[in-house]
């Protein structure tokens, strides 16, 4: 069985003064922490027995917010970043918590959503090799950018080039194999001090091993590490949840439609969130008897 990683720690520089004592993904986007939309996009895949791991300083919050993740359904495990010296450390900090398992990790402050994207993610999670995404990008100079040859073979992925080969960005989200560990801990820091992911991912490119799986455009993806992104993010699902009357990467919903969770429990969760219309909400998903197709 595939487990998790959510990568809550990075120091939220971009965001100062308002993440010097608060961390990112415990901010809002719209109606629920940021932690809450990747901590759904795992669900999605999935995937149940997720290790969130965080800076020591956030670790009490963190567990408040999200218990043990009994009450969804799934577990939850925690462990600390001392530093924030790169994604690839966060394979390497796993790597108990894994035990040999293969792993899906994403990023805290990424946000998925689309058509068709819980079928793309459960595939991803049934395939043994490792799978990247690729998504379409204005600008990917701010990305890892994958390069493709003629007939869409990838070449190469490189992080944040001043020459992108395409429009192509690798988001946060990555599945890997059993060895994703093994590999981080060959990876020494690059000039920027961080073991990057792309130097892990790359090892899987070079065996041949890597799966990489181009979302369309149909598909929003979006990163919120800047006042801009976080407000453009929040107005997006205000919009869809507005529009639509359903809510995006609510995890008791997602709990409760998968089966991990019952409607007396869905109860239990809604009880103390009535005030704020989340609790509502919950409660009319049990009058509901939704087609597949809505999911
Ligand atoms: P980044 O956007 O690279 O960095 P950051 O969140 O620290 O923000 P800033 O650039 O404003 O200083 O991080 C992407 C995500 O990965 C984010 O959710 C934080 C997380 N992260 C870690 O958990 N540990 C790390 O070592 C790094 C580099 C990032």
């Amino acid at each position: 069985m595939r487990k998790g990683i959510l990568l809550a720690g990075g120091s939220g520089t971009r965001l100062y003064p308002i993440t010097q004592v608060v961390c990112k993904q415990l901010l809002p986007i719209y109606d629920k922490p940021m932690v809450y939309y990747p901590l759904c996009t795992l669900m999605q895949a999935g995937i149940t027995d997720i290790l969130l791991i965080c800076a020591p300083s956030d670790l009490a919050l963190f567990k408040a917010l999200l218990h043990n993740g009994h009450q969804w359904g799934i577990n939850i495990e925690f462990a600390t970043q001392a530093k924030p010296e790169g994604l690839a450390q966060a394979l390497i900090i796993a790597d108990p918590f894994l035990a040999g398992s293969p792993c899906a990790m994403i990023l805290g402050d990424n946000l998925f959503y689309g058509h068709q994207l819980q079928h793309i993610l459960q595939a991803a999670n049934e395939m043994s090799c490792a799978t990247v995404f690729g998504y379409h990008v204005a600008n990917p100079q701010a990305y890892g950018v994958i390069e493709f040859s003629e007939n869409n073979h990838v070449i190469s992925i490189t992080e944040k080039p001043t020459e992108p080969k395409s429009h192509f960005a690798m988001p946060g989200l990555y599945f890997f194999d059993s060895h994703a560990s093994e590999y981080a801990k060959t990876v020494t820091p690059s000039l920027r001090g961080e073991l990057e992911i792309v130097d892990v991912i790359n090892q899987y490119l070079e065996l041949d091993n890597l799966n990489v799986k181009i979302l369309s455009r149909g598909t929003a993806w979006l990163d919120t590490g800047t006042p801009d992104a976080i407000a453009e993010a929040t107005q997006y699902i205000a919009a869809i949840e507005k529009r639509q009357g359903l809510k995006v990467s609510c995890p008791e919903e997602i709990a409760y439609s998968m089966g991990l969770i019952d409607h007396f429990q869905l109860k239990i969760l809604a009880e103390p969130l009535l005030k704020s219309g989340y609790g509502e909400y919950l409660l009319s998903l049990l009058d509901k008897n939704f087609p597949d197709e809505i999911y």
